[in-house]
């Protein structure tokens, strides 16, 4: 590996955070996804949630036709393998984790506190609610991924994050001790620090946004609303050790990118929604980030290795190159009913691209 390195081969990589949405817009987000990723955890904030195996199994289904229907190459059809979650309410039942066990199709379960992001009304109002759900997680060595910000409207915005490991994390790691967790889409040093004094059951993932971007790209020189997502973009300082320790080469960080299509009015609005854009072009932003410290030859254990040995599975067999020949991020999609979709980085340019 070395500074002129131009063209890099990878084991094809997974996807361990995406949001697909339903319906319609899985026309759009399934064929980017499967374009580049073999395996996708797909979270259930879908509307109503996926609260139970039936509706994974239906959801998994739409999914699934949208991919058939999709004009991508049959052997990246034939690759895709949508994982399931289940969304995690005050009403999940011990015999809702128990079915979703050997479901064989549900990967691991959500928890979103209620209120705490994009379509989460139903999410978890008492943590403490959960313990006989939490046991069965435990028991069946199913893991629970977190959106780890407390709610609570006096906390700040910037500080949610860190309060949430403080308060919640630390509560739940002492009761269940051997429970698999990812903290999902970490945003600060707090949670590197904190991941990295566990054991290897806990690990977290990381978006392309959090590596690249830091809250003045947000908001210096006027609101940017496609940087706008939840757990909000922190100071540079934690993008730093983001940065950091995904280029480590250390298995407790791995590739999520939270992609989470809204429709462009529904961004650029006095009331935007969260939520980057990046499942078409994800690789390329990951590929820039790590080559921005010189450690493109990480990104292999970082987007194809370490997510399938945290949640037990074989890595993939096929492979995927990257060339640092530059590409243009479009500067929109279609989406559903006549809306576009604006990904991250529209219209800019990326050093490196995936080889056709
Ligand atoms: O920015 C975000 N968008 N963060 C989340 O946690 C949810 C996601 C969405 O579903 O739009
Ligand atoms: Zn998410």
């Amino acid at each position: 590996m070395t500074d002129s390195m131009t063209e890099l081969t990878i084991l094809q990589p997974d996807d361990w955070h995406i949001h697909l949405r339903d319906d319609s817009a899985l026309a759009t987000t399934v064929p980017h996804a499967a374009s580049s990723f073999n395996r996708v955890i797909c979270m259930p904030n879908l509307v109503p949630p996926v609260k139970n195996v039936d509706d994974a199994r239906a959801y998994r289904a739409r999914i699934m036709e949208h991919l058939q229907a999709s004009d991508l190459a049959a052997e990246r059809q034939a690759a895709f393998d949508p994982r399931m979650t289940l969304y995690l309410t005050d009403r999940t039942t011990v015999q809702d984790i128990e079915m979703a066990a050997q479901s064989g199709i549900v990967q691991a379960v959500k928890l979103y506190p209620a209120g705490a992001t994009t379509n989460s009304a139903d999410g978890v109002t008492d943590i403490n609610a959960c313990v006989d759900v939490f046991e069965a997680l435990e028991r069946h060595n199913l893991p629970l991924l977190l959106h780890g910000e407390v709610t609570q409207n006096h906390v700040d915005i910037f500080d949610r994050e860190k309060r949430f490991l403080d308060e919640v994390l630390a509560q739940i790691i002492i009761k269940f001790p051997t429970l698999k967790i990812v903290m999902e889409h970490i945003t600060t040093s707090d949670a590197a620090d904190f991941v990295l004094a566990q054991g290897n059951h806990i690990a977290a993932t990381i978006t392309p946004q959090h590596l690249m971007f830091n809250r003045n790209h947000l908001l210096v020189g006027g609101i940017k609303p496609h940087f706008y997502c939840l757990p909000i973009l922190k100071r540079e300082s934690h993008q730093k050790v983001l940065l950091d320790v995904a280029t480590s080469g250390n298995p407790k960080f791995f590739l999520g990118t939270d992609s989470a299509p809204h429709a462009t009015d529904k961004k650029e609005a006095a009331c935007g929604c969260a939520g980057c854009y990046s499942a078409a072009t994800a690789l390329p932003l990951y590929a820039t980030a790590f080559d921005s410290v010189g450690k493109i030859d990480k990104l292999e254990g970082f987007a194809s290795r370490f997510g399938a040995q945290f949640y037990g599975l074989p890595v993939n067999e096929s492979t995927i190159t990257l060339i640092k020949t530059p590409m243009q991020v479009p500067a929109g999609y279609p989406y559903f009913d006549g809306s576009s979709l604006t990904p991250l980085m529209a219209g800019e340019t990326l050093p490196w691209s995936i080889k056709a």
